[in-house]
């Protein structure tokens, strides 16, 4: 038995932050920003109310009604997250509370941008192995936490947001899937947790921000990526235009083009929100499922490929037939 998805669902906070709102902030315009990524605006919390665990609850309750399940029939919830509002109890166990998903186990994957496809490829084991059936998986950020608003390089990149879906065992569904890391690539995109400070070690109590190396990182999409799908496609004796739709993370669209000409696929084949919600990381390719489902543009029997790369480093794929 394999993972098909069954329902989608996603939340962005109300506020909604332009390129000129930006370059009040920092050095930066609308046209470098559109230009080197494509993101004119995004979502960003801005009230106590919106939290990585509101968005989550929103996005996955969304998802649940989508698909007709009811949160005690889940068995199992898996949140992708780099961004919890608390480190312990972890996201997925608070959204299972919220829910009164009394039923399912529940915990936290950390793949950074490729995290809901970690997540997914987790769940499909799992029900592959038989032991769990229903699954919701919810890809969440406030990645606005972690940035240096100083620092013009990153925080006109990423935005908020969540995601979720719905995936249940199925005879059909996904086709292939596939994950990867490189540790050894860690420093080009690094975000350190809070310093020691226990009483026989003090290394300082400044808070850490996001660091990334961004020429590094879209060397590295331009090439990982590729490379992961035709490695996935070739898996499943499968060529590029045998797939109707490419949801790939929404990073920037410099790279989502570079990729389809290195398919030799036109455009159309890769639905893109990057404009509208900058890099939401783990909530970017659940958010734009959920947005291409609700818009209609799915039918029945569509194969669909999924792909992300992300901090790590990380990337992952996933084929599946919708
Ligand atoms: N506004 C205006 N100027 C900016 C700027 C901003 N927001 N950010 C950087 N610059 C400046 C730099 O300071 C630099 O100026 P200098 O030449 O005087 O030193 C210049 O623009 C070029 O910077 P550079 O970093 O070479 O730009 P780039 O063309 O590589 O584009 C990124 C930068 C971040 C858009 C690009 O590298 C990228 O998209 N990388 C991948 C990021 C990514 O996908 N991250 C998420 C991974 S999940």
């Amino acid at each position: 038995m394999r993972a098909k998805i069954i329902g989608t669902g996603s939340c962005l906070p109300d506020k909604i932050v332009t390129n000129d709102s930006l370059s009040a902030i920092v050095d930066t315009s609308d046209e470098w920003i559109q230009s080197r990524t494509g993101i004119q605006e995004r979502h960003l919390v801005s009230s106590e109310t919106e939290t990585t665990l509101s968005m989550a609850v929103t996005a996955g309750q969304a998802a649940l009604e989508n698909a007709g399940i009811s949160p005690t029939q889940l068995d199992l919830i898996l949140v992708a997250t780099v961004s919890s509002d608390f480190l312990t109890p972890s996201t997925a166990c608070m959204v299972q509370k919220a829910l009164g998903a009394s039923n399912a186990a529940a915990f936290d994957i950390n793949a950074a941008c490729s995290g809901f496809l970690f997540a997914l490829n987790t769940v499909d084991a799992y029900f592959q192995a038989g032991i769990y059936q229903t699954a919701l998986i919810i890809g969440v950020e406030t990645l606005s936490k972690l940035i240096d608003w100083s620092d013009r390089s990153t925080c006109v990149l990423f935005g908020d947001g969540a995601g979720a879906v719905v995936a249940k065992s199925s005879e059909e569904g996904m086709i292939a899937c596939l994950q990867g890391s490189d540790g050894s690539g860690g420093d080009i995109l690094i975000c350190k947790s809070r310093t020691n400070n226990n009483p026989y070690i003090h290394t300082g109590t400044d808070l850490d921000y996001l660091y990334m190396d961004g020429q590094e990182v879209f060397k590295f999409a331009v090439k990982k990526e590729p490379e992961c799908i035709h490695a996935l496609l070739q898996q499943a004796g499968m060529q590029p235009p045998d797939v109707d739709y490419y949801l790939l993370h929404q990073a920037n669209y410099r790279i989502i083009s570079s990729i389809a000409r290195k398919l030799k696929l036109p455009l159309e084949k890769f639905p893109s929100n990057v404009s509208h919600r900058g890099n939401t990381s783990a909530a970017s390719i659940p958010i734009l499922l959920d947005e291409v489902n609700r818009n209609g543009l799915l039918a029945e029997g569509n194969i669909l490929l999924l792909s992300g790369f992300g901090a790590g480093l990380t990337w992952g794929a996933a084929l599946l037939k919708w």
